[in-house]
């Protein structure tokens, strides 16, 4: 028997043998469908002269970094360490981009002085960057698109419209005496604005608001569009088409090379779309148990190994790996935190019994990324195949 799931394909043998070989929980990422996801994305934006930059924020195990590399990719990173990890698997610094806030502007030095390309977001380190390098380190400048994207097309994260990244449109012309005073190089623009895109026109706005700034940067060769871009969950999952995405960017780019002869390169830092569906967390069913009307099944994982559906109501899609067939039955499946635990309610499943391990789908972003020690527990095994 062999359970199929988007691309997942495993068959109750090979779980259990790599359960077997590696204990449970075990986050189990499949090469082949990382590779899938870059030339889906490369063939999408390929009319454009453009660089992807991984987000390893999504998921910094390093058999899957080593994959990025081999695969060409550059690496969007957030702290230090991020940075350090990336050049021992073998980056090129100038193949890396830091995109820090909120730390001290000492880690912004120490990545000056790794030789990775800083992407400065507020005029707090614009400043402090002229002042000690003046033209010397070139950067990127991160914008706050503050673009008016409708309620239905918001991520459901709520974590765009909370969103306090980038230097605030009001701040442009502040950022560009700043830049005057210190010959200070932008050499590309940067912006990130929701981490679930739905709305097919974004890149475009996005594009346009970077290409006003364009104008006066003269140094600019580069636009960068960070990421968002999320693949579907289930068959009718709402998901952005990469193609109008692409589209959108089009006029933008193609009158600006018309009024200034600038041809722009394109750079994109997904991190779910390359490696959300790569990743199943297997989990052992332990305990089945009636409270009320409700049939729970205690798995041997929890929040504190995939956080995203207590933090943001995410639904991960669940299957019976030790059982894809079979009379369905309705589970309510809970972690074996010692407290409000629920990973998924109410989900319909071929009956389960106890010993069974079951599949969490979707758990290649943000899952291990985000795990914690909570409960003491320790962090589950990760393997790529
Ligand atoms: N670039 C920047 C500047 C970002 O802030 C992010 C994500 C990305 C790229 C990659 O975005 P992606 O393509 O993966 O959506 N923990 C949340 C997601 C937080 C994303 C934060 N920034 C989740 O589990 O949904």
């Amino acid at each position: 028997m062999s359970s199929t799931v988007n691309s997942w394909k495993i068959s109750s043998a090979q779980a259990e043998e790599l359960a077997r070989q590696h204990g449970t929980p075990l986050y189990i990422y499949d090469s082949k469908i990382v590779r899938r996801q870059i030339d889906s994305f490369r063939a999408a934006f390929s009319r454009f002269d453009h660089r992807i930059h991984y987000a390893m924020k999504a998921n910094s195990n390093t058999s899957l970094l080593h994959l990025m590399k081999e695969l060409g990719m550059g690496i969007d990173a957030v702290s230090i360490d991020e940075i350090r990890i990336s050049l021992e698997v073998g980056f090129y610094a100038s193949d890396i981009i830091f995109t820090p806030n909120g730390v001290a502007f000492e880690e912004l030095q120490q990545a000056i002085d790794l030789g990775v390309r800083l992407n400065i977001e507020n005029l707090s380190y614009l400043e402090k960057l002229g002042e000690a390098h003046g033209g010397d380190v070139p950067c990127t400048l991160r914008v706050h698109p503050g673009l008016v994207i409708p309620e239905a097309s918001r991520d459901a994260t709520g974590w765009y419209q909370r969103s306090r990244f980038g230097i605030d449109r009001q701040q442009i012309p502040l950022a560009l005496q700043i830049i005057k005073k210190h010959a200070i190089r932008v050499e590309a623009l940067h912006v990130h604005s929701s981490s679930m895109i739905l709305d097919e026109t974004v890149f475009g706005a996005a594009a346009e608001i970077l290409i006003d700034l364009a104008r006066e940067l003269p140094d600019v060769v580069a636009l960068d569009l960070g990421g968002g871009i999320r693949p579907p969950h289930h068959a009718d999952d709402d998901h952005p088409d990469l193609d109008a995405l692409a589209r959108s960017l089009e006029k933008p780019l193609s009158e600006f090379q018309q009024e200034t002869g600038r041809k722009l390169q394109l750079w994109f830092e997904p991190g779910r779309y390359l490696v959300s569906e790569c990743g199943l967390l297997v989990t052992r069913a332990n305990v089945i148990k009636k409270v009320g009307d409700r049939t729970v099944v205690g798995v041997d994982t929890g929040f504190h190994q995939l956080i995203r559906p207590k933090l943001y109501g995410a639904r991960h899609e669940i299957v019976n790996l030790s059982r894809p067939e079979g009379p369905l039955h309705d589970y309510d499946i809970c972690g074996c935190l010692c407290e409000e635990d629920e990973l998924a309610g109410n989900r319909s499943l071929p009956q389960v019994h106890e010993g069974d391990l079951l599949g969490i789908l979707n758990a290649g972003a943000y899952g291990f990324s985000m795990a914690s020690t909570y409960n003491s527990r320790p962090l589950p095994a990760e393997v790529m195949i």
